[in-house]
């Protein structure tokens, strides 16, 4: 049985009492929390730099805060995320010219380091980087907006993913974005996944704590040995 975590996205948060908000749906069970940086050229919306990550934490926010760049070029990001306090930090591969050495510079840091792939991302993109990554996170819309569909096809690239981390041997993270709901959560757990990020699930509800509990209840009795 893999230890599951509910991540929620604070993309789907009230912004203008982000702080409160984020000290609320920790309080009704989060894990850690999911934040989305948007730049306006890999995905159309513009959301949030370091300056508000650094605000969570000032907030007294001390729940991991993982950072998820869908922004251009990221070395920059990464560096300033990490001192405005991320735990770790995710990044798509077409965001950086050279992966490799944006991984590092995460893991440099201190944070965790993560690939994020799109739905058209093959998986060979993490040839040569599984014996260094913490986590994977497979997307499972693609990348811009809350509230979007889950799209069926992560299903297999999530088993595959999984069989993929298996051979490495080695404790890899295998978080999911998008469209994650307690009606669907149970499939993708079974498919191999561990993190479950979500956003508007969880804030679109009046009572965070039953959205975060409805999730891990479909969670129980997944069969994936
Ligand atoms: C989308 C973001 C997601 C988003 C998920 O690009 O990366 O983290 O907040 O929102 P839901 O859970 O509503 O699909
Ligand atoms: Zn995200």
């Amino acid at each position: 049985m893999l230890n599951y975590q509910i991540a929620p996205s604070l993309l789907s948060a009230d912004f203008a009492r982000l702080g409160e908000e984020a000290e609320r749906v920790l309080a009704a069970g989060g894990d850690l929390l999911h934040l989305d940086v948007m730049d306006q050229h890999f995905v159309p919306p513009l959301t949030v730099g370091p300056l508000v990550c650094r605000a969570l934490r000032k907030h007294g926010i001390k729940a991991p805060i993982d950072v998820h760049l869908m922004a251009r070029p990221v070395d920059s990001l990464i560096t300033e995320f990490a001192k405005a306090g991320a735990s770790s930090i995710s990044f798509h591969p077409e965001c950086s010219d050279h992966i490799d050495r944006s991984m590092t510079l995460i893991q440099s840091q201190g944070c965790k380091v993560g690939l994020a792939l799109n739905p058209a991302t093959p998986l060979s993109t993490l040839d040569h980087l599984l014996d260094r990554l913490d986590f994977i996170l497979i997307m499972s819309v693609n990348p811009g907006f809350a509230g979007q569909p889950f799209l069926p096809s992560a299903i297999d690239k999530i088993k595959k993913t999984r069989a993929l981390i298996e051979k490495t041997g080695r404790q890899i993270t295998l978080a999911v974005d998008g469209g994650i709901k307690a009606d669907n959560i149970a499939k993708v757990a079974a498919a191999g996944a561990d993190t479950f990020i979500a956003g508007s699930a969880i804030f679109e509800q009046p009572d965070y704590a039953a959205a975060i509990t409805a999730l891990r209840t479909a969670l129980q009795g997944v069969p994936y040995e």
